[in-house]
């Protein structure tokens, strides 16, 4: 069947993977409430129909952060996405860019920021965990300035890691018993596109970014060294530290509550991602749909603010910038869009959401996406 939606690829990607990567990508935390919520608040939303406005021209362009976009969205940071799809991370950067969309990488992907900035041809985002070893996160920030990352993108909502009840049963965050191992190797040979692309050319399948820090090329080893090096001691104060070692602009992501965004602006923040990690970190928290009113007040325009979380189509990107946002990060749709087609998916993924952003701007008569605001609200 053919793609129409950023949903089919889900279901796509749940086709093309062993179950237990979809149901990382997929999951949440405990019983996932934020996460359902996340997407079921924007339905929530209703928009003005608008009609006899000219809408033939369209803007969709955007400036953020120091350069003009094509959409206002972009690729947020996901993890392990290079055991998605053969070298995930270079075939997703290579998508957005040639779309003219951001991509972030995250400080988890599998490919180093080298290889995507080398294999995509275009400086990328960089997002940013603190870690306890303030040498290893020095030379990384090092490295980043070598591979002239425009902007880094502070990641603040996980100094610990919530519970992921779908992750837990599959061994994903827990060392996997026999059983585990023995669904594990039968999932893969049950999905042998995947295997040829992913597990047996796809290589070498480690934490790109830590090497330096991680010894051995065992996953296995990387995630305890996660665990073990993941700082639960970050303050705004750390901000500080790492402004002292980075000009370039810091974003801050993972800000719900408007308290916290005025402290990321005092902090010095150049940019906020509302966003509750995709409902994979406190269940129960409000939807970043619903917190981003109240953050964007706080922020009185003195820094765009971006969002994440449910993000499913172009008219939910219409909507979080009615609301206020700058630009939307997808999470979900576009890992989903890469296990199921790679960059050919991610392309596709763009494009639909940009087509549905577009249409949505037509039948509001909103004909420049950057005058986007509340009058576009029921
Ligand atoms: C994430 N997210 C994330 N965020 C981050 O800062 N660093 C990371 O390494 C990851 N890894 C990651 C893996 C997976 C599988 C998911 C689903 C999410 C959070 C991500 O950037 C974003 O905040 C959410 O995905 C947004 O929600 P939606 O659009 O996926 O609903």
């Amino acid at each position: 069947m053919a793609i129409a939606s950023i949903t089919d690829f889900r279901e796509a990607a749940r086709r093309r993977l062993p179950d237990l990567f979809f149901q990382y990508i997929d999951g949440g935390s405990y019983d996932e409430a934020t996460l359902k919520r996340n997407v079921a608040d924007f339905s929530g939303i209703t928009l003005r129909q608008r009609v006899m406005r000219d809408v033939s021209n369209l803007s969709t362009q955007i400036e953020l952060l120091g350069r003009t976009w094509s959409m206002p969205v972009g690729l947020g940071p996901i993890g392990f996405t290079g055991m998605f799809a053969h070298r995930g991370e270079v075939q997703a950067a290579r998508a957005a860019l040639a779309a003219g969309a951001p991509f972030c990488l995250s400080t988890l992907s599998i490919c180093d920021v080298e290889e995507v900035t080398q294999k995509s041809g275009a400086p990328i985002w960089f997002q940013l965990y603190m870690i306890r070893d303030r040498a290893f996160m020095s030379d990384l920030i090092d490295r980043l300035k070598i591979q002239k990352c425009p902007v880094l993108v502070f990641t603040v909502d996980l100094p610990v890691t919530g519970a992921r009840y779908r992750d837990m049963r599959n061994g994903v965050s827990a060392p996997p018993s026999l059983p585990v191992m023995l669904s594990r190797a039968w999932q893969g040979v049950s999905h042998p596109a995947w295997l040829w692309d992913v597990r047996l050319t796809g290589g070498p399948l480690v934490f790109g970014n830590l090497t330096a820090a991680v010894k051995s090329r065992a996953l296995g080893k990387f995630s305890t060294w996660i665990a073990e090096n993941f700082d639960p001691t970050v303050t705004w104060k750390d901000i500080a530290w790492v402004r002292e070692r980075w000009n370039g602009p810091i974003v801050i992501k993972g800000i719900l509550d408007p308290d916290d965004a005025r402290e990321a602006l005092a902090a010095g923040a150049d940019g906020i991602v509302v966003s509750n990690h995709g409902g994979r970190q406190l269940d129960g928290a409000l939807s970043t749909i619903a917190a981003l009113p109240r953050v964007v007040e706080a922020v009185e325009g003195r820094a765009p603010v971006l969002l994440d979380g449910g993000i499913r189509s172009g008219l939910d990107v219409l909507r979080a910038l009615a609301l206020g946002a700058q630009a939307c990060l997808l999470g979900r749709a576009w890992a989903f869009a890469l296990a199921a087609q790679g960059e050919a998916g991610v392309t596709q993924a763009l494009s639909i959401i940009r087509a549905e952003l577009a249409v949505a701007m037509a039948l509001t008569g909103c004909t420049d996406v950057r005058q986007a605001g509340r009058d576009l609200l029921a």
